[in-house]
């Protein structure tokens, strides 16, 4: 498809890795001869016209950097029609032809009506830190958040093994244990707790019950921000009735997992999607998301996307669960 100019934008809570995709998505579209519009606050700017036009030297020295330079935001009017008609008129005056969305499975939802409602070319690109995306085996940023926690939860090893302490570490994750179940494995948890799983609190009990008659000294129990078992701080008062003997601490790493440079992995990944974006416009894809599986490029449509959960987590929390005993 021929395509003289495509705007950028990031939605949603931001990942370590969108500047480094922003920036793929600019370069690409310079290498093809292609103008690019960055959107300033997502959804919400597209509605507002922040428009600013981005070129190959605008996106230099963004690649290690966190956050994203084109700002990000919830947009309530982008969910009515009238909000996302004007959108699409905003776009077709400023002569924009595509749109190239970074974000979440929500951002998507976005992407697809505008698609649907007004025929305009949109492609996906996946980045959160919850890895809680259908039809790709990572997201951007998830990798980076993923190191982040697990550094910070070796330094609380060291105090809560000097201490023989129990520590609750609360990671993010509302709906998704996929950054929960990784850490776990990654820090050695004694228990992984995810919004997808209901372990009961029976069950924790016997787990620890078990680390107590074996003499083990320290505990750590990553627990995700959505747990079915509530949150970090009424746990531990829970676990504190049961075992009088636990020296008991709560960490809630939170925001800090979502910031932070990039590693190597999420500004390869985001910059071989941003390149897939544009070159898969070109070749006419459209209402649909770029993803890698099994070390492979894949394209899948966004209604497939929005409609499917992303990952079971099953695999990993068995090997967690093996590696706890
Ligand atoms: O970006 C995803 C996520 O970090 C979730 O894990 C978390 O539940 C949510 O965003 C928190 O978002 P915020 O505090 O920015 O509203």
């Amino acid at each position: 498809m021929k395509i003289n100019k495509l705007a950028v934008l990031t939605s949603g809570g931001d990942a370590p890795g969108m500047n480094a995709c922003i920036r793929a998505v600019v370069r690409t579209a310079a290498f093809y001869g292609i103008d690019v519009v960055g959107v300033e606050n997502g959804y919400e700017g597209l509605i507002n016209k922040e428009f600013k036009q981005l070129e190959t030297r605008s996106v230099s020295f963004i690649i290690n950097q966190g956050g994203t330079i084109l700002y990000t935001a919830r947009s309530e009017k982008f969910r009515t029609e009238e909000g996302r008609a004007l959108a699409a008129q905003n776009l077709q005056s400023a002569g924009v032809s595509a749109l190239v969305v970074i974000g979440g499975d929500g951002s998507f939802r976005g992407a697809q009506k505008l698609n649907e409602e007004h025929n305009i070319p949109v492609i996906g690109l996946p980045a959160t830190i919850d890895n809680d995306i259908y039809g790709t085996d990572l997201t951007i940023g998830f990798t980076t958040a993923l190191n982040t926690a697990t550094e910070a939860i070796d330094k609380i090893r060291d105090t809560a093994s000097s201490h023989n302490r129990l520590f609750l570490v609360e990671v993010m994750g509302r709906n998704s244990g996929a950054l929960a179940v990784s850490v776990g494995i990654a820090i050695g948890a004694k228990a992984t707790l995810v919004p997808e799983r209901k372990t009961t609190k029976h069950e924790l009990f016997a787990q620890l019950r078990k680390g107590v008659v074996e003499n083990k000294k320290s505990n750590i129990i990553v627990i995700a921000e959505g747990s079915k078992l509530g949150n970090a701080y009424n746990l531990a008062k829970d676990i504190k009735e049961q075992f009088d003997q636990f020296d008991i601490r709560v960490s809630i790493l939170g925001h800090v997992q979502r910031g932070g440079n990039p590693c190597a992995t999420d500004r390869i990944l985001a910059s071989q999607l941003g390149v897939a974006a544009v070159e898969g416009l070109i070749d006419g894809k459209s209402n649909c998301m770029a993803g890698v599986q099994n070390n492979q490029l894949i394209y899948r449509s966004l209604n497939e996307v929005v409609e499917n959960q992303g990952q079971e987590n099953e695999e990993y929390l068995r090997i967690a669960n093996i590696l706890s005993i």
